[in-house]
């Protein structure tokens, strides 16, 4: 007995050994919100520390936040600073931290997406902060110099601490824990930034498979929204339900989804709720133009005994599918949660037009063989290795091409495909899309002057 506890001990203690360090060096840096006018960061410190802002180009221009919000709990040493700068995308911007009048940080500042037509994102998921062994696959990722990385859910792993063992994800540990993976994970010391936009998953949320009855759902969500940067900008992202929102990037629309606090715990019931489920249909009608659908956990998955949406919930899925179908705006969906990366392809009776699902999942978390029951939907997978997506697309003639690549830790390519989806009249869509959109930001800039 004596011996199986000194066992016990030992492991313990060399579990807490092999912890990565927390970096205290630099400070936590966030890019969020990345616009041609505006840019948005969120910035991890020690609560004492004493902090001023401002961003600077090479010929010497100077800017100061247009604004700030500072958000900290009682309970924890730790503060995020959250700030908005107006700027000029062309010009090359360095962020620059002062504490006492002194630069205690600089980093070169990411510049989003550049051509209207053309987008070239990086989707990652499940960012387990104890895998320090599998940390050079952001190196991996800063050398594909992607316009925005999108996280997909298990970003941070808050019901477990920092050994693996269960955590209770009360909101103070849940702020515990994304302050652990800022200060661990090497993405947010680099010295380039790269823009991020995110939505959650279970891990992230709350409790594993956690849905709409979780005591602590507004906690956590005002938690998810100090930490990332995608809230005080309006230029680009707007609000949807939830953590969820639009991202409008040039040609394209990104719709992130919260697929967490809306979710029943039945089966006959709701996945993302009907409201969130409505806002969504309404935008798809509006603007048709190349649509991006994100969440957690995977769309398609009724195969598996995974959490998906068509698996947790047929009845609603099966409504979502032949509300797409009606609409014929053109979507590819993205997922993330699985441990594993895949693409899949969906024939034309589905929704009118080809479609995909393109998983990408983990970032650095547990692997596991592969499911012993095949995907009826799957085109090509990674599994067993941490790796990213690289997606490039192009909105040329009546055509969305994606170039998809999955890339491993050491930067080599895991597969590679060309996807297209044809759509009928798409310029003229486009062009009425600009129209609208350009009314849109002088209405936003009016606003904005008047408050
Ligand atoms: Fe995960």
């Amino acid at each position: 007995m004596k011996y199986i506890f000194l066992c016990f001990i030992s492991l313990f203690l060399c579990s807490c050994t092999s912890l990565p360090k927390k970096r205290l060096d630099k400070l936590s840096i966030l890019q969020g919100a990345t616009s041609s006018k505006e840019v948005e960061f969120s910035i991890l410190a020690p609560q004492e520390k004493n902090l001023e802002f401002e961003i600077r180009s090479a010929e010497g221009l100077i800017i100061k936040p247009e604004e700030i919000k500072i958000i900290s709990r009682p309970d924890s040493p730790w503060r995020i600073h959250k700030l908005l700068f107006l700027r000029d995308q062309l010009i090359d911007f360095n962020l620059y931290v002062f504490e006492n009048g002194k630069v205690i940080d600089q980093r070169l500042i990411g510049k989003g997406q550049l051509k209207q037509d053309h987008l070239n994102i990086a989707l990652l998921s499940c960012i387990n902060d104890g895998f320090e062994k599998n940390f050079k696959i952001w190196d991996a990722l800063a050398l594909k110099n992607p316009e925005y990385v999108l996280m997909l859910g298990d970003n941070v792993y808050a019901n477990r601490d920092e050994n693996g063992l269960p955590l209770s994800p009360t909101p103070e540990n849940i702020w515990g824990r994304y302050v652990d993976t800022r200060l661990r994970v090497p993405f947010f010391f680099q010295q380039k930034l790269i823009p991020v936009h995110a939505t959650w998953d279970d891990n992230d949320y709350g409790p594993k498979d956690a849905g709409e009855d979780f005591e602590f759902k507004n906690e956590s969500r005002e938690i998810f929204e100090a930490f990332y940067a995608q809230s005080l900008s309006d230029e680009i992202f707007t609000k949807g339900h939830g953590v969820g929102g639009q991202l409008g990037l040039g040609d394209f629309n990104l719709y992130f989804l919260d697929a967490r606090s809306f979710r029943t715990k039945y089966k006959e019931g709701k996945h993302i709720g009907i409201d969130q489920h409505q806002w969504l249909v309404k935008l798809l009608k509006d603007e048709r133009q190349p649509s991006l659908i994100l969440k957690g956990d995977q769309f398609f998955g009724g195969y598996h005994d995974y959490d998906s949406y068509q698996g947790n919930h047929p009845n609603d899925f099966n409504l979502f599918v032949s509300d797409l179908k009606q609409i014929g705006t053109p979507v590819v969906f993205f997922s993330g949660d699985r441990h594993l990366s895949e693409i899949m392809q969906f024939p034309r009776s589905l929704f009118g037009l080809p479609s995909f699902e393109i998983t990408s999942s983990p970032m650095h978390a547990r692997v596991f063989n592969d499911s012993p029951v095949e995907n009826p939907w799957r085109v090509v997978h990674t599994h067993g290795k941490m790796n990213f997506t690289l997606i490039k697309n192009v909105a040329q003639d009546n055509h969305w091409f994606m170039d998809v690549q999955n890339i491993g830790e050491d930067g080599q390519i895991l597969f590679r495909r060309d996807l297209a989806v044809f759509i009928k009249d798409l310029q003229n869509n486009l062009n009425e899309v600009r129209k609208r959109r350009s009314g849109k930001r002088r209405y936003r800039r009016l606003r904005n002057k008047r408050r």
